[in-house]
Order: structure tokens, then C-alpha cells, then sequence
């Protein structure tokens, strides 16, 4: 599609709180954004996000919203066990799709996803909100531009205190889940992000080695009636090898003191260390630091303003800041026909490396990451039923 003038229809799926903090003012800010519709089978969650961001229209069928013309890209905002069906059924319909984290809770189906997108020819974003930080961007340039040098060490961490409170409800546990066994948790949910993180800037897993934990063992979960005895895994702690010979540790948290949204990345390069904190604090959301092998004490360095969506400052709120970062370039990558990044096979990736976390503490032992399947070798992904 040629650029000027152009507007890109959207249509939403899933009108509840991450869309209305998040993903729909990054369409409201955006001047070449066309809103067309918004969809949930809530009526009035629906109708409330309509009224409150103006989209044209509202539907409570995502197959309604699929068979809409208007609609360019499909945006699933709604829970994780519905991604990659709705995904599927979007990218079956034309649509470009930019899908919540984690596209699946298996990396097999989400390589299929990214696969079933290249042959339809359409484009896909994963909402790893994190990439689209201003500091983490800079920090990007400057391990690409060598101003680090060769890089040693990357640390990572993700963690908050969201649920040390063992009353704080727990989402995304399946009613039937087993309770016998330890239930991956923090490292599918905030893990996903991390790795995508440590990848995107220091290359692909090569092995890890891992330790997972239940550290709260009674917690409320949402549809659950009172405190449930279930293992969920609130804190995991791996060691990485990358594929340049770089060494990574990385920690995914709910339960480390701390607020939001706790993520914090340190490179150490042969010429000079950088350390971003994505933890809002005082009213800021983020910070980056910087020293270098002849002047070896951390000073702040300033985050360039041309890196912040327009209209925003570091006063933003996070969810905000960052998602208006993230769907300008969704946008503009599509309208100005540019290369894509961050994408279903990066979430397929990321969820490859959680897979192969949680295979190494089961067994014990350090685990080689599998190869990855290319977009052509991937197994066909199916339509589901109901799909245009
Ligand atoms: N990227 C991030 O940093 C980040 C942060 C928070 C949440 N999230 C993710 O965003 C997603 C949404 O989060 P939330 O807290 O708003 O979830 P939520 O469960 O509160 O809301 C999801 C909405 O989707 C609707 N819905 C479910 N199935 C539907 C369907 N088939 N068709 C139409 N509507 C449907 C529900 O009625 C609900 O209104 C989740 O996957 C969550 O994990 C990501």
C-alpha cells in the first residue's frame, strides 16, 4: 500500500484493562490510524472501549470483525489460551495480525503461526511491550554500533511484587490444572518478554540450565473460590549460553519486592557496560546508565527525546509509553512497506527458549536449545473452524 494519506484500518479484539491502558491509545495517538471496529462477547466492555476511544463500529463476534473489509490489521487483546486460535483465524482472513504475548504456550503451534503468516503473505507483531523502550532502544544501537565492544555478559531480569500477596488473584491458571505438579508461571509470563529481550539484543540461546520454584503455595485464582494449594512457579533463575559465546543469568519474578514492571537489563562489553531500568520509580519509568573501560563508574545518561512517541515523556505511564512506541512502528512498518521486527517467530522463538528453561529444571541437567524450524519446514498450521 502506497504511504501518503493512507490510513490503516484496525480492528481490536478484546476490549478489557490491558487494551484500554495500552493498545488502544497507541491507535488513538497515531494521526495515520483508522479505528474501524473494536469486538468482545462482554456487550458493554465492548460498547464502553467503543465510546471511549471512537472506533466506528462494535461487534461481539471476532468472526464479524474478521469479515469487515475495512479491517487491515487484527490487534488479539484478549486472554492467552485464545491467541493463537484468533491469530489463526486472522492471518486465514488476510488480516495482519499483532497478537499479546505469549502467541502460544507451546513453541510448535506458534512456528506454525508465523509459518501459516509468511505463506498468507501478511505481516505479524508480538506485544513484547519492552522492546519499544526508549532506553532499551539506545541500548540496542549501541551494542549494534560496537560502542560496547564485544559482549561478555547480559543479565536480565523481570520481576515485581504483583503477587506476594497471596489474596492477590492469579489469572491464566486452567480450572483443570494438575495439582501434583509444579505450574510454569512466572517464566511463561514475564519470562516470554525477558527472553525475547536477551535474544533481540544479544543473539540466540545456545543452552540453558535452570531452577524453578513454588515459593507461595496457597494463592487465590481468578474464577477459584477461596485460596487455592497449587504449585504455580512464581520464581525461576537460568543460566545462559549464547550462540556468540557471550554467558547470560536471567530471573523472572511475582513475588520479588519491587514495583512495575520491574525489568532491568546490564551488558558488560569489552569496551564499555550499560544498565537499563525499565522500573517506574518516583514518577519515572525508566533509566539508563552507562560506564566504560577507562571510566569505570556508572553515570546516568540521558534518554534522547526523539526516541519517546510524540507526546509522551518519561512521566507516561509505562503500559502507555511503551505501546504507543510499539504500534507506530507496527503501523508505519505496514504502511511504508519497511522491514518487520518483533514478530509471531520471535515469539515462537522466545517460547522455544521458555520450553527448553522449563525441560532443564525437570531434568536436571543443561539443555542444548533445539534448531528452530524455518517458516517453510514448518508444519501447516489449520485454519480453526469458524474461520473465514
Ligand atoms: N504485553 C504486556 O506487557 C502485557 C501486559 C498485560 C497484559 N498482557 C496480555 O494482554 C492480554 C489481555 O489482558 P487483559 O488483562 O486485558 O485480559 P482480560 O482477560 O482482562 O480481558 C480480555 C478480554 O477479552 C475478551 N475476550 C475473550 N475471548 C474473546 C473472544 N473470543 N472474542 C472477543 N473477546 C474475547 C474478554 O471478554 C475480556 O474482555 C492477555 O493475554 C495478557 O496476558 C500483556
Amino acid at each position: 500500500m502506497s504511504a501518503l494519506g493512507a490510513r490503516l484500518g484496525v480492528g481490536l479484539i478484546g476490549t478489557n484493562r490491558w487494551a484500554q491502558s495500552a493498545h488502544l491509545p497507541g491507535y488513538a495517538a497515531h494521526e495515520r490510524v483508522d479505528l474501524v471496529a473494536v469486538c468482545d462477547v462482554v456487550p458493554e466492555r465492548a460498547r464502553a472501549l467503543q465510546g471511549e476511544f471512537r472506533a466506528r463500529k462494535v461487534y461481539f463476534d471476532h468472526r464479524e470483525l474478521l469479515a469487515d473489509p475495512e479491517v487491515r490489521v487484527v490487534d488479539v487483546c484478549t486472554p492467552t489460551h485464545t491467541h493463537l486460535e484468533l491469530s489463526l483465524a486472522a492471518i486465514a482472513a488476510g488480516k495482519h495480525v499483532l497478537c499479546e504475548k505469549p502467541l502460544h504456550t507451546a513453541a510448535g503451534p506458534a512456528f506454525a503461526a508465523a509459518a501459516a503468516a509468511a505463506a498468507r503473505g501478511v505481516r505479524t507483531k508480538l506485544g513484547f511491550t519492552f522492546r519499544y523502550s526508549p532506553a532499551i532502544r539506545q541500548l540496542k544501537e549501541w551494542i549494534a554500533s560496537g560502542s560496547l565492544g564485544e559482549i561478555f555478559h547480559v543479565h536480565g531480569f523481570e520481576q515485581n511484587s504483583q503477587f506476594l500477596d497471596p489474596d492477590f488473584p492469579l489469572r491464566q491458571v486452567a480450572p483443570d490444572a494438575p495439582r501434583d505438579q509444579l505450574l510454569p508461571a512466572s517464566i511463561v509470563g514475564y519470562g516470554s518478554h525477558l527472553v525475547d529481550l536477551m535474544r533481540w539484543l544479544a543473539g540466540d540461546f545456545s543452552a540453558v540450565a535452570a531452577t524453578m520454584r513454588n515459593f507461595v503455595p496457597e494463592r487465590r485464582v481468578v474464577g477459584m473460590e477461596g485460596r487455592q494449594r497449587i504449585a504455580v512457579e512464581d520464581g525461576t533463575v537460568a543460566l545462559v549460553e549464547f550462540v556468540s559465546g557471550a554467558q547470560g543469568l536471567l530471573q523472572s519474578s511475582y513475588i520479588a519486592i519491587g514495583n512495575y514492571p520491574g525489568v532491568e537489563i546490564r551488558v558488560y562489553g569489552s569496551k564499555g557496560a550499560a544498565v537499563a531500568r525499565l522500573i517506574t520509580e518516583f514518577g519515572v519509568a525508566e533509566s539508563l546508565k552507562f560506564a566504560s573501560a577507562d571510566a569505570v563508574e556508572f553515570r546516568d545518561v540521558a534518554i534522547e527525546l526523539t526516541r519517546l512517541p510524540p507526546g509522551t515523556s518519561l512521566a507516561t505511564p509505562w503500559p502507555e509509553l511503551y505501546y504507543r512506541n510499539l504500534i507506530r512502528h507496527f503501523v508505519d512498518e505496514i504502511l511504508d512497506d519497511t522491514p518487520e521486527e518483533c514478530t509471531f517467530r520471535d515469539g515462537a522463538m522466545s517460547q522455544q527458549i521458555v520450553d527448553t528453561i522449563v525441560a532443564a529444571h525437570a531434568q536436571r541437567r543443561w539443555l542444548d536449545l533445539p534448531p528452530a524450524p524455518d517458516d517453510a519446514a514448518a508444519p501447516t498450521a489449520a485454519a480453526p473452524s469458524g474461520a473465514r
